[in-house]
């Protein structure tokens, strides 16, 4: 760590608590902070981690009044749920605590007064949304609409799910409080602003001259922020589900829930450190690290700074690992829809199996770009990686130490030029991954850690201590040692990125002292050191477990499609003799087959009352064929002949078509002769 100073404060975006968390907070997050801590916590360094939940804001109190229940409620749920699920997970908070603790809701209101006792803020008047009938104005997520830009109904009056656009409420078309879906009128109502253009010249040296060394996506995003100018920004609201403005005559506002979040991470320093909180945000000597998502950027690096800049007393960020997003099997992951893979269901569905998921995670990092987390990659870095090359060399260096020299560590003898330059392959592991810890490259990092696993399973295949143990008992014993090693610095590496994983093997080696800097050396484990039994580290994830996933997501998907159903826009008219011309019959099914070599199309042949006839039908996608026999169905019969694949179809079956694509073969509501007209 940089000399200037001598301690970390690592904090973690507080998650929403209006659902449970998700693979995308944890890529995004908690994974990498968690490495990143647990990282200088082995090397001895003074470091803690904050976490909470961001307990207030408009979404919670939409979900309440879905819900029937008390904002409150809504989040005493899901903090517990998102507090558990972190624990089991191995997330290793110093504190998580809440922004609807006493503590927090102090903290916030002291230091709003004290923005405002100093006149770091601007009062302004403005016209908002009111609705008259609730008597109350409305926040912009709220506010529903017709979208300007892709006439979505119900846009957000801050978003178009649709099309993506940010809006803000005056750009939609009828706006509409949309939980009681009364109309909208503007009334004039008075906000305090924290007048970020004050602030943007000493943000624009600190950033971009000062901080080049922050991550591209991070510099770039603020850049552009500070090319357009900064504007003030409201910091209080009309909402009835928040922290009160502490000012006389500011009854029903309260403060922006953006506003009183990030000083949650001081509120729980407070609560963890109540002597020497002070230490942790006041002294320049404490580095402080934000690990947030892409959409928290601007929060993190311009109006949180911002805020304690115009505080006065406290540090400054020095550096925001923000991460971009990772997208689920090829979709943006989403809570309302459900498009998740939710940490509380995978803990459930794969117990033990901790590690496999902060594995993958890292490997596949959004730290450059978005990235996908697909089952199938899930899967196979399990079985290839973490079972073929990690746990494989393990388990073979225990096993063949338990066969050879009975459990112990055996001495080792003379080093061949081989065992040296393999050990020459990993003298430089401590620093390899310092540089990218430090740095923040998780992902290069992790793959460090597994490189020392294939130099160890290469070491092996090479030496093949099972075949020299019928001739050179000593060498073998050599070959053991240096395996030995290599497994003890596996047992350090991945402390960070596996914390179970790595404690199992330390306690299989009974490797009791964890000593970072014996990283890369050959005498981490004493000859003569019992070992334990050869326990699995990982184990291979079948097929059906995966397809399992896979199924739900996809029900999940088709859910989507009928919850989101929109009819079709009624064509243009036509008048009643071109209606009249359609000549269609009710007829009975009386074979129906798969066409082969096509796999949308089935083959009918119909009792039409008139001798039969065959049709040709694309719903084979939806219709078991058989199930389609003897049912009475609607046709067009006068629809001129043509061929498809090869067979002549006279006439065409009706389908109505549902959501999500779905065909449904119409016939009669009651018994009809085949034949009948439709009119
Ligand atoms: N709740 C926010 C989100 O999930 C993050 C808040 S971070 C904090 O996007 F700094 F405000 F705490
Ligand atoms: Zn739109």
């Amino acid at each position: 760590m940089d000399k200037k100073f001598k301690r970390t404060l690592v904090t973690t975006a507080l998650p929403y608590a209006n659902g449970p968390v998700h693979i995308g907070h944890l890529a995004g997050v908690y994974v990498p902070a968690d490495i990143y801590v647990r990282y200088l916590r082995i090397k001895g360094e003074d470091v803690i981690m904050i976490g909470g939940s961001d307990e207030h804001g408009v979404p919670v109190t939409i979900r309440a009044k879905k819900e029937g229940c008390t904002p409150q409620d809504v989040v005493d749920r899901y903090h517990t749920l998102i507090k558990d699920s972190f624990e089991r997970f191995g997330i290793s908070f110093d504190i998580y605590s809440r922004t609807t603790s006493a503590t927090h809701r102090q903290v916030a209101s002291d230091f709003f007064k004290k923005l405002n006792e100093n006149g770091k803020f601007v009062k302004k008047e403005s016209e908002q949304y009111y609705d008259e009938e609730a008597k109350s104005f409305i926040t912009d997520r709220n506010i529903v609409g017709e979208c300007p830009r892709c006439h979505a109904q119900g846009a957000y009056g801050d978003q178009c799910e649709k099309c993506g656009s940010t809006l803000t409420p005056e750009e939609l078309i009828n706006p509409k409080n949309m939980l009681t879906g009364n109309p909208l009128v503007k009334k004039a109502t008075t906000h305090w602003y924290l007048p970020l253009n004050e602030h943007q010249q000493w943000l624009e040296k600190w950033i971009l001259q000062d901080h080049k060394e922050w991550r591209p996506n991070v510099y770039g995003q603020c850049k552009s922020w500070l090319d357009n100018g900064l504007q003030p920004r409201a910091v209080t609201r009309d909402l009835d589900w928040g922290i009160p403005v502490p000012v006389e005559g500011a009854e029903g506002k309260v403060l922006y829930v953006w506003f009183d979040a990030p000083i949650g991470y001081i509120s729980n320093t407070k609560e963890l450190l109540p002597d020497t909180w002070e230490t942790w945000w006041k002294d320049p000597s404490t580095r402080l690290i934000h690990f947030i998502g892409k959409d928290n950027i601007v929060f993190h690096c311009i109006v949180f700074p911002a805020m304690l800049k115009a505080e006065g007393s406290f540090i400054l960020p020095d550096n925001v690992p923000s991460n971009e997003f990772l997208n689920l099997e090829g979709d943006k992951i989403s809570t309302s829809k459900n498009w998740a893979v939710w940490l509380h269901e995978y803990l459930d569905d794969f117990p033990g199996k901790q590690d496999v998921l902060r594995y993958v995670l890292t490997a596949n990092a959004p730290e450059t770009k978005d990235n996908d987390f697909t089952w199938k990659d899930f899967q196979a870095r399990n079985n290839n990686e973490l079972v073929a090359i990690l746990g494989n060399f393990v388990n073979r260096t225990l096993v063949l130490s338990h066969k050879y020299f009975g459990g112990k560590v055996p001495a080792a003898g003379e080093l061949t030029d081989y065992d040296r330059a393999t050990i020459d392959e990993f003298v430089g592991v401590k620093e390899a991954l310092e540089s990218h810890l430090d740095t923040f490259h998780f992902r290069e990092a992790q793959k460090e850690a597994m490189n020392l696993a294939r130099i160890g399973n290469k070491y092996l295949a090479e030496t093949e201590p099972w075949k020299l143990a019928k001739t050179d008992m000593a060498r073998v014993a050599t070959v053991m040692n240096l395996a030995m090693q290599i497994t003890a610095n596996l047992a350090i590496a991945f402390e960070p990125f596996l914390p179970f994983s790595a404690e199992k093997l330390r306690s299989m080696i009974n490797l009791t002292k964890l000593d970072w800097n014996k990283l890369g050396s050959t005498d981490i484990i004493a000859a003569g050191t019992e070992i334990g039994k050869a326990e699995l580290l990982f184990e291979k994830i079948e097929d059906d477990v995966i397809e399992a996933q896979i199924k739900r997501l996809e029900n999940i998907k088709k859910q989507n499609e009928i919850d989101n159903f929109e009819p079709a826009p009624v064509a243009e008219n036509i008048d009643f003799e071109q209606f009249m011309k359609l000549d269609i019959r009710v007829g009975k099914v009386v074979e129906c087959a798969k066409v082969p070599k096509a796999d949308k199309l089935l083959q009918f042949k119909i009792d039409d009352g008139m001798g039969g006839r065959t049709i040709v039908s694309g719903i084979a996608k939806h219709y078991n064929p058989e199930d389609l026999v003897g049912k009475e169905v609607c046709f067009v019969a006068n629809l001129a002949p043509r061929k498809l694949k090869g067979i002549e179809s006279q006439g065409m079956i009706l389908s109505a078509e549902d959501a999500g694509g779905r065909l449904v073969v119409i016939g009669p509501n009651g018994e009809v002769k085949p034949g009948a007209q439709v009119k």
